[in-house]
């Protein structure tokens, strides 16, 4: 059941507000091509189906009604999962799916089984069938952008269960840059694992790293890290970099003391934001790096570090992570301009700063 395909990829999109990269796919057949979000967060693949109740904006998409190649599956045809939570349905023999998110978000519908197809790096395509989904029917406090979420994740459910245990992201920036538009997911064989590599850590469902030190413009700042292993996760479902309450306030005293002077902030919800735009504004702007176990890092320009929510003005793209999670999280504005790459067979990330000038 898990046929090994050696070259899966597809072009991945930005999405400014929300920040967001989404991935385009066919699914079903007749194939109707899809936007997911890219979420390594999670390992669940769902995806907005026909009678969607609570789904806005419900253009022509996908319907197993219609599809040949859509299957339900009853739950113990499912290796047990604990998320997300399943629910059999006696009088239909069908499982029902509830899918939580950390922030609240929710999706539910049927478990099911389809064809998704990919691209491959010489232009033509590749069918992975069975795949295991959610047909969504219900979905709770989610966001308004595709068509559902491609999990990336590697819990049992995952579709990452059809390819080497191997993937890679190429993200250019969020911003719309007519130059850019070369993002890339590659799942499978043709992942791009080059760079600086650390330890990845796959716990709880999700992918960790050990951050040990923040520097603004080179200089360490007074380190709180917390020192359990793997207290960051990456997490591209996430937009912006959450870091845990002391070294958030660290960061950001660092940040406004060296501002101060030259650009005056206002508070924007929980995000500290400043009038104009971040291109005006870039030589003013600090950089920061965010170095790893090992020596690994991420790099965050002033356009990886702020991010512009409108014409008129752009915020410090890092928020405090909530209370009661002590980790912080990479989210996707803090990985522009990076290939991300992730072996988890040999338990090791990649972060190449690197252009992904690879599809054309
Ligand atoms: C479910 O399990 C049965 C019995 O093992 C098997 O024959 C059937 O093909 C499975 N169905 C799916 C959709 O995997
Ligand atoms: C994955 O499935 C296996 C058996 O099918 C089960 O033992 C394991 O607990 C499952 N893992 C999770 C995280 O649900
Ligand atoms: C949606 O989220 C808001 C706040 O995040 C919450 O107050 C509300 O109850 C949620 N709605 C549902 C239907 O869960
Ligand atoms: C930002 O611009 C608005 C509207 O022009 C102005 O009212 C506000 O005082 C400015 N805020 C800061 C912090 O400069």
């Amino acid at each position: 059941m898990s046929e090994t395909e050696s070259a899966a990829i597809s072009h991945i999109y930005p999405h400014q507000n929300p920040p967001i990269f989404l991935t385009q796919i066919s699914i079903g057949e007749p194939a109707v091509p899809l936007l997911l979000i890219v979420d390594t967060g999670s390992s669940f693949t769902w995806i907005k189906c026909g009678a969607c109740n609570t789904c806005h904006s419900q253009l022509p998409g996908y319907d197993p009604m219609v599809s040949l190649t859509y299957k339900s599956v009853s739950c113990d045809n499912s290796s047990y999962s604990s998320s997300p939570a399943l629910f059999p349905v006696k009088k239909t023999g069908e499982c029902h799916y509830r899918q939580v998110y950390f922030h609240g978000s929710e999706s539910r519908g049927t478990l099911a089984k389809e064809t998704i197809q990919f691209e491959t790096d010489d232009d033509g395509f590749v069918s992975i069938q069975n795949v295991d989904f959610g047909c969504a029917q219900d979905i709770i406090n989610g966001s308004d952008v595709g068509s559902g979420v491609l999990g990336l994740a590697y819990e049992n459910l995952s579709i990452l269960k059809h390819f080497e245990n191997k993937f890679s992201l190429c993200f250019e920036t969020l911003s719309n840059d007519p130059n850019s538009g070369h993002s890339f997911l590659a799942l499978g064989d043709g992942a791009r694992t080059t760079g600086q590599s650390t330890v990845l850590f796959m716990k709880y469902g999700h992918y960790h790293v050990d951050l040990e030190t923040i520097s603004v413009n080179g200089r360490d700042i007074p380190n709180y890290l917390t020192h359990i292993k793997g207290n960051t996760i990456i997490d591209t479902g996430t937009t912006l970099l959450n870091l845990a309450g002391k070294s958030y306030n660290e960061l950001k005293s660092h940040i406004d003391s060296f501002l101060d002077g030259h650009l005056n902030s206002f508070i924007d919800g929980n995000l500290v934001c400043y009038n104009g735009t971040i291109q005006r504004q870039l030589q003013r702007l600090p950089r920061i790096t965010l170095t790893f176990y090992k020596g690994a890092s991420l790099e965050l320009d002033p356009t990886s570090l702020f991010h512009q929510f409108s014409d008129k003005y752009f915020c410090l793209a890092v928020m405090m992570t909530p209370e009661e999670i002590d980790l912080n999280i990479i989210g996707i504005t803090a990985l522009q301009n990076y290939n991300v790459g992730f072996d988890l067979e040999d338990e090791t990330i990649f972060f190449d700063k690197i252009s992904c000038d690879y599809l054309n």
